[in-house]
C-alpha cells in the first residue's frame, strides 16, 4: 500500500475515495466499527479521472469514486436505464381489452456498484434495479415469472390486485426452479414499484430484487384533465416534448451488517456525477422517483438551483406539493417530479440525497443542461 492509504482513517467515504482498491469483507468491517468520528482525507487528485464533472466537482473536495464501472460485464448502463421502458408484449383480448405481457427471471448475478466493488445481487432480468415495466391505467399486466435464482423469490406490485396476486408467502411465491403468472388490471396510475416480498423481506430487497412500475394515466377515464394526461402518456406527441427519467434510489450493505456501504440511483455510485444527465434546456423534466433504500429509515432529493412540483405516489394529476427543492421520502416511497430549466443558464446542476453521508457515498449527480443542437 503507498503512503496516502496508509495515512488515511479508515471510514467508509475513504473506502470509496480509495476508489479501485477492493473492499472486501475485512477491510470493510473494520471501517464500518469506526464510522462514527472518523476523520477523512482524500485521494490524490492525480488519481482521478479527468472529465468535466470530475474537474467541476474537485473544488468542492472532490469525493467522487475513482475508475471506472465495466457496464459491459455488468449488462446494464446507468445512462440507458434512465429512460428504457418495458412496454411489455401487446395485444388485444376478445373482449377488446389490452393485455400487456412480461417474462422476468429472478437470478443470482455479481454487480460491479462502484469502481472495483463487486456486490452478489439477487437481480430481476439480469439488473439492479429490474426492469422499468410502463402500461396505461387499465391495461390487462400478465407476468411471466420464473425463479432461476436459489433461494424463493416473488414479485410483489405495489396496485390494486386480488390476494391470489400479492406476490407474497403463500400467494405467488416460486421456489428456486418454480414458475409464477401475476395477473391483474393496472389501477391506479402513478408512479409505482414492485419487488421480490420473501422473506426475511429487508434481505430479499437489499440484495437488488426491485423496479420501478409506471402506470401512466388513460386520457379516456381523464377527460376534463386530459391536456395533464396526455402529456404523461408515453407514445404521445404532447409527450415526447418532455425529458422522462426513472430514478430508484438504493443502496448496498456491501458487508451485511445492515448498513449501507454505497448509496445511489440505479445502483452504480456517482454515475450521473461521472457521466451527467444531459437536459435540452428548452423541454421540461420529469423523474419518476422511488426508494427502495434498506436499512436508513429515509432518502431524499434535493435539485440544486431550480425548484420542482411534486406529485406524491403519482395518483393524482395536480402536484401534491408545488415549488419545493426537496422532497423526502421512505421505503417504498415514490413520486413524480416536474421542473424546467428554460430560464436557466446553461450548466452543470446538482442533485443529491440530502442526506451529506449518502451523498459522499455515491447518491449525487448532474444535470448537464445545453441549449438545444441547432
Ligand atoms: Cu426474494
Ligand atoms: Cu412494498
Amino acid at each position: 500500500m503507498n503512503d496516502w492509504w496508509r495515512r488515511m482513517s479508515l471510514s467508509r467515504r475513504s473506502l470509496l475515495g480509495a476508489g479501485g482498491m477492493a473492499l472486501v469483507g475485512g477491510a470493510v468491517t473494520a471501517a464500518r466499527s469506526q464510522r462514527r468520528g472518523a476523520t477523512v482525507e482524500h485521494a490524490p487528485v492525480k488519481n482521478r479521472p479527468a472529465g468535466t464533472a470530475a474537474q467541476h466537482h474537485r473544488g468542492h473536495g472532490g469525493m467522487l469514486t475513482v475508475g471506472q464501472v465495466d457496464d459491459a460485464r455488468n449488462g446494464f448502463d446507468p445512462t440507458h436505464m434512465l429512460t428504457d421502458w418495458d412496454q411489455g408484449r401487446v395485444t388485444m383480448l376478445p373482449n377488446g381489452h389490452r393485455l400487456r405481457e412480461f417474462n422476468i427471471v429472478a437470478e443470482n448475478k455479481e454487480v460491479e456498484i462502484a469502481p472495483g466493488l463487486v456486490f452478489p445481487a439477487w437481480t430481476f432480468n439480469g439488473r439492479v434495479p429490474g426492469p422499468t415495466l410502463r402500461v396505461t391505467e387499465g391495461d390487462r399486466v400478465r407476468i411471466h415469472f420464473a425463479n432461476a435464482g436459489s433461494h424463493p423469490h416473488t414479485m410483489h406490485f405495489h396496485g390494486i390486485h386480488s390476494a391470489r396476486m400479492d406476490g407474497v408467502p403463500g400467494a405467488g411465491e416460486a421456489a428456486p426452479g418454480e414458475t409464477f403468472v401475476y395477473e391483474f388490471d393496472a389501477f391506479p396510475f402513478g408512479c409505482h414499484l414492485y419487488h421480490c416480498h420473501s422473506v426475511p423481506l429487508k434481505r430479499h430487497i437489499h440484495k437488488g430484487l426491485y423496479g420501478a412500475f409506471i402506470i401512466d394515466p388513460d386520457p379516456a377515464r381523464h377527460p376534463e384533465q386530459r391536456d395533464v394526461v396526455v402529456s404523461r402518456l408515453l407514445g404521445t406527441p404532447e409527450n415526447a416534448r418532455w425529458q422522462e427519467y426513472v430514478m430508484v434510489m438504493n443502496g448496498f450493505d456491501t458487508n451485511f451488517d445492515e448498513e449501507n456501504e454505497v448509496y445511489a440511483v440505479n445502483t452504480i455510485a456517482h454515475a450521473y456525477a461521472h457521466k451527467p444527465i444531459q437536459i435540452d434546456r428548452q423541454r421540461p423534466v420529469r423523474i419518476y422517483l422511488v426508494n427502495v433504500l434498506e436499512f436508513d429509515p429515509v432518502n431524499s432529493f434535493h435539485l440544486h438551483a431550480n425548484f420542482f412540483d411534486y406529485y406524491d405516489t403519482g395518483t393524482a394529476l395536480t402536484p401534491t406539493l408545488k415549488t419545493v427543492d426537496t422532497i423526502m421520502q421512505c421505503q417504498a416511497q415514490r413520486g413524480i417530479l416536474e421542473f424546467t430549466y428554460a430560464e436557466h443558464e446553461t450548466g452543470m446542476y446538482m442533485f443529491h440525497a440530502h442526506q451529506s453521508e449518502f451523498v459522499e457515498l455515491g447518491w449525487m449527480g448532474f444535470f448537464d443542461v445545453r441549449d438545444p443542437v441547432a
